[in-house]
């Protein structure tokens, strides 16, 4: 049995902010929220029931900073101030049931050429245009000045309702080829002004938003990042060292963590496949920066494992799911001396239902393989 006393321990952020412990709700699309994007009342219970479970950090689904930014039907605003009001119950409910001590982080989203116009009325934009046979996507414009000033003002002021609704935080969603990682990519990225072409010139804008979020925060709010090492699923134009060599400009610029999405988390690096991005990483960044790391961790002992790895927080996605009570349930059993394990999927939307997952969210989860039972 795995001492899982250290995923218990509390974390401290440069910012001076801390949380009780080190695993994290991972941010979760889930098509809960109203269509003008303020919070629903299904993506609060179904928020508020992980912060139950004990997880120390919960993290919202990608929340988009701007209507030209919205990725996805049901998705969580953040683009307005009307949006406030709802973020203010989702932070209170998570410091009042969650953990003592939890926080709640907001992950701030643009989706780029991800934005269809079917959601936001416009075409979308990204840094060049650009299309593919078979696209599923629609051939983006290039950013214009305007634009890039727009959006980094556009994520400042997210942050700032965020903070002003009470949340602990905010997690920049820089991964999985949305915006900013679209910018970062080789392939979409065919710029050759001061936002493309070499590396310093292709991360100005994920620098640029971070900045922004910081300056547009108190001290001690929580401004993280979340990054793709490398290509995988709409990420790409992506090289390992150049990320490891963004994240170390990103600890320059100030923020309280890097978040690696690893999709699986025992996976070595496709660049060199002797190494592992987590050691990688934390070798490459200043100390006082934790890193987190999700990517099909289900058990006590991946997670352990994980943070063996150099990993100081671990965020579940698929296994919060199933496991509202995760932490709750893992730090019970040591306590007792006994092992446990993590319900798995399919689940039934009987199932998911009894767990605060509503029908929407269920809806969408079929889009993900043996999450859902198939006769259900
Ligand atoms: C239903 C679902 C929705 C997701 N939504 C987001 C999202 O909004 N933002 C994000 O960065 N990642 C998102 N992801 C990726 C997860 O945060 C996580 O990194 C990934 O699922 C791997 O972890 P897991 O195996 O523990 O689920 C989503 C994954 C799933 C399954």
């Amino acid at each position: 049995m795995p001492d899982v006393a250290p995923l218990f321990e509390p974390l401290v952020f440069p910012c001076g902010a801390v949380a009780p412990n080190r695993v994290w709700l991972a941010p979760l699309t889930n098509g809960q929220s109203n269509d003008d994007g303020t919070l629903g009342d299904d993506e609060l219970r179904w928020l508020a029931r992980r912060a139950d479970g004990g997880y120390g950090v919960v993290t919202t689904c990608a929340a988009y900073v701007g209507a030209d930014g919205k990725g996805w039907r049901g998705e969580l605003g953040v683009d307005d101030d009307r949006d406030v009001p709802g973020l203010r119950r989702l932070a209170d409910e998570v410091h009042a049931r969650g953990v003592r001590g939890a926080l709640c982080l907001a992950q701030i989203f643009h989706g780029g050429v991800r934005a269809p116009s079917a959601q936001t009325g416009a075409q979308p934009w990204s840094a060049s245009t650009w299309t593919e046979e078979g696209a599923e996507f629609e051939a983006p414009r290039p950013a214009t000045e305007d634009d890039l000033a727009r959006v980094i003002a556009q994520f400042g002021a997210a942050a700032r309702r965020c903070a002003e609704a009470g949340l602990d935080g905010v997690e920049l969603h820089g991964a999985h080829g949305y915006l900013p990682s679209q910018f970062l990519s080789r392939v979409f990225n065919q710029r050759d002004d001061r936002w493309g072409g070499s590396l310093e010139n292709r991360a100005r804008l994920m620098r640029e938003v971070v900045r922004a979020a910081r300056a547009a925060t108190p001290a001690r709010f929580v401004v993280g990042v979340r990054l793709s090492p490398e290509d995988f699923g709409y990420a790409r134009g992506l090289d390992l060292d150049e990320t490891v060599q963004v994240a170390r400009w990103l600890c320059e610029d100030g923020v309280d963590f890097v978040h690696l999405s690893l999709w699986r988390w025992e996976r070595m690096t496709t660049k060199r496949p002797e190494e592992h991005a987590v050691p990688l990483f934390r070798a490459a960044l200043p100390s006082n920066v934790p890193i987190v790391a999700a990517g099909a961790i289900w058990t006590p002992a991946e997670a352990v494992a994980v943070m063996e790895k150099g990993a100081a927080a671990v965020a579940l996605g698929r296994a919060a799911i199933v496991n509202p009570d995760w932490p709750r349930h893992v730090r019970e059993a040591a306590a007792r001396g006994e092992p446990w394990e993590p319900r798995r999927p399919p689940l039934s939307p009987a199932d998911y239902a009894d767990l605060a997952v509503s029908p929407r969210f269920v809806e969408y989860l079929r889009r993900f393989k043996n999450m859902v039972a198939v006769d259900a």
